[in-house]
């Protein structure tokens, strides 16, 4: 492609205008589309053409692209729409992880904002990303290829993440010279997988995006036996207004809380579902609490009622606890508050999913810490089959059990998209690695409560006359960490204090037997020891755990469990080379051998600690000098 002029517009450009732009078409409706389709199907020239028609092209960008299309050779003057969303594309690709692009365009009836995600198999995450706004999906489908396993892959994306209207765009048309039995197959052939994913209805619109057929107003002469809309038709005139919305019980996601006057706190946020009044009962969930509805403001004054759609304050008649995250619903029809659901979700990271980690869940404007249970099945989006599965890798997508370390409050994705849909997100990288769809709640957290003890963490401490701690050794399988932390807890209790050591081949005699050496039972083992010595620093104990603990994670997650300063993280920092040449247990010569498996250091990793509050090793230390040290470290006790 020709070199473009610097000053060529960008979305970011387009963005400025946007403001003006809605303004200016206020009193039109908002229709959200998501275009899917694979490589080839025409999905940039038929965006192109929709911009073009609705001459959201600047001046700039439409010269440039004529004189751009006459270079690529196209016949005469038709321009080739694609180059126009590819070269936005282009310039976007700098710096854009999720590559949704969003344009905007009106028309004299609507609005419309399409994302547009790019076609291939490994950009899953982008579809879910533009889909999970949108209320409307139109399927590209090549004429002269039909139905193909992408177009299946999107339409079930699509419909797993709740867009409920689909066009089924039959595009070049022309190049199939408009054969009515060609569109009529294709068709038949969809409304079978349709029907089999559990698409109740959608439209099919035979279309050319090159030439422009059933694209705009005026049905096409060139398909005389097609009765139906146009696309733009069609979009201007569909009607996806969640009426049913307003008429569900009340529910607004609290988004944050603010003091419109001195007396009250007022709860802002957006309705999700339902209609309210002042006077009408509610419900905060997940506490439980109920009040009744005070006023409720907006920027342009009170209003007699409100529902689903529009952004308001809330004042309750009761001073109650509420914060950001809660839902302030009506109190006869609280949605569900738990800690455990099963939930179908995408997983959209390079390094596959591992079950028992901690990741950050958010939903709606709560987000909680969660793990992923070893995956039910995964869906192979294809045949629609269950398969078995141990874990997802990147576009994958399954059912799993989630448990949060607080409940939170939620409804079915099929009830709500807001208060049913979640994304999960890497706590080290930030990187959203998956998105999901809550399906139903395992338990309710209501039944089960922390029970409140006399003698505290506190008293037990004083009793034992120490300050409790967990030494948590890490390193690799030789290194020295038992016989180290041996050591450390004979000269504790010279000094009289009371000690505990957990050790990972007794561990996994006896509580851990069910656990082998896979990703996942190793995150499950750290997490369970974990659980254990906090409960034995809360008697008042000094914890010493030597376990390879091989995952940064999992060490991070016991480190947050413990009040600050109590986890000291002591890294054995004997070199893979020594602690191979010593070993002691033969292993390392085993799986040299290839007959132990997962053998960390040789084919399992080990992810050093970065900052551990002491390092020591056997090499250049006796283990009873690298006792001595670590007891330095940790005085006093009390
Ligand atoms: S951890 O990775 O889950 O923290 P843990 O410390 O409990 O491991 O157990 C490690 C001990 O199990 C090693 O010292 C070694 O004796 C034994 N072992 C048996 N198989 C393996 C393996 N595949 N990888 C590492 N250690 C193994």
């Amino acid at each position: 492609m020709a070199e473009r002029d610097p000053s060529f517009q960008t979305d970011a450009l387009i963005a400025e205008d946007i403001d003006a732009y809605l303004e200016q078409h206020q009193h039109k409706s908002l229709l959200r589309f998501i275009t899917c389709g694979s490589v080839d199907d025409g999905k940039s020239t038929l965006i192109g053409r929709l911009l073009y028609d609705s001459k959201m092209i600047f001046e700039d960008q439409l010269s440039a692209l004529e004189s751009d299309s006459k270079k690529v050779g196209t016949q005469g003057d038709e321009i080739d729409f694609a180059l126009l969303v590819d070269g936005l594309a282009a310039e976007r690709e700098q710096g854009i992880t999720i590559d949704v692009a969003y344009r905007f365009f009106t028309t004299e009836k609507r609005k419309f904002i399409v994302a547009d995600t790019p076609g291939h198999e490994q950009y899953t995450r982008n579809m879910v990303t533009g889909a999970s706004t949108a209320d409307l999906a139109v399927i590209l489908v090549d004429a002269r290829k039909g139905v193909l396993q992408q177009t299946r892959r999107h339409s079930y994306l699509v419909h797993l993440l709740g867009i409920r209207h689909l066009v089924l765009a039959v595009n070049k048309m022309d190049l199939v010279d408009y054969d009515q039995a060609t569109f009529d197959s294709i068709v038949a052939d969809y409304a079978a997988f349709a029907e089999e994913v559990g698409i109740e209805t959608f439209t099919p619109i035979p279309i050319s995006g090159f030439k422009g057929d059933n694209i705009t107003a005026s049905p096409s002469p060139n398909t005389p036996w097609y009765n139906g809309l146009s696309l733009i038709d069609h979009l201007e005139t569909v009607e996806v207004a969640n009426t049913a919305a307003q008429e569900r019980s009340f529910r607004m996601p609290v988004q944050w809380v603010n003091r419109p006057n001195l007396d009250f706190r007022g709860f802002a946020g957006l309705i999700t579902d339902g209609t309210v009044q002042p006077g009408d009962p509610v419900r905060i969930v997940p506490a439980g609490k109920t009040s009744k509805i005070k006023s409720i403001s907006t920027f342009d004054g009170d209003l007699d009622e409100a529902g689903a759609g529009q952004s308001v304050t809330l004042m309750l008649e009761d001073e109650v606890d509420c914060s950001r995250g809660d839902v302030i619903a009506a109190a006869d029809d609280p949605p569900e508050a738990s800690d455990q659901f099963c939930a179908t979700f995408v997983w959209m990271d390079e390094e596959a999913l591992k079950p028992g980690r901690g990741y950050w869940l958010k939903l709606g404007n709560q987000m909680v810490t969660a793990t992923v249970q070893p995956p039910k099945y995964e869906i192979d989006v294809n045949s629609l089959e269950h398969l078995a599965a141990k874990t997802l890798k990147l576009n994958a997508i399954g059912v799993a059990e989630f448990s949060t370390d607080r409940p939170i409050t939620f409804e079915a994705y099929a009830k709500s998209r807001q208060l049913g849909g979640f994304i999960l997100i890497d706590k080290f990288t930030n990187a959203t690695v998956g998105a999901g769809m809550i399906e139903f709640s395992l338990r309710r957290a209501q039944n089960v409560h922390w029970q409140p003890t006399t003698i505290t963490r506190e008293d037990h401490a004083a009793l034992k006359n120490q300050t409790p701690r967990v030494l948590w050794f890490t390193g690799l399988s030789g290194s020295g960490k038992s016989t180290i932390a041996n050591e450390v807890e004979k000269q504790l209790a010279l000094m009289n204090r009371h000690t505990f050591l957990l050790d990972g081949d007794n561990v996994r005699h006896g509580l851990n037997k069910d656990l082998g050496f896979t990703e996942t039972d190793r995150i499950e083992n750290i997490r369970r020891i974990g659980e254990v010595a906090k409960l034995m620093a809360d008697a008042g104990l000094i914890v010493l755990t030597a376990f390879i603990s091989p995952f940064r994670a999992e060490r991070r997650m016991v480190r947050e469990m413990l009040p600050e300063g109590e986890f000291v993280e002591v890294f054995v920092d004997t070199p893979l080379e020594v602690a191979e040449k010593r070993d002691v247990k033969g292993l390392y010569k085993k799986a040299r051998e290839g007959q132990l498996k997962n053998f960390t250091g040789i084919d399992s990793p080990y992810e050093a600690p970065e900052h551990p509050e002491i390092r020591v090793n056997t090499v250049d230390m006796t283990p009873a000098e690298a006792a001595n040290y670590i007891i330095q470290q940790i005085l006093p006790l009390k």
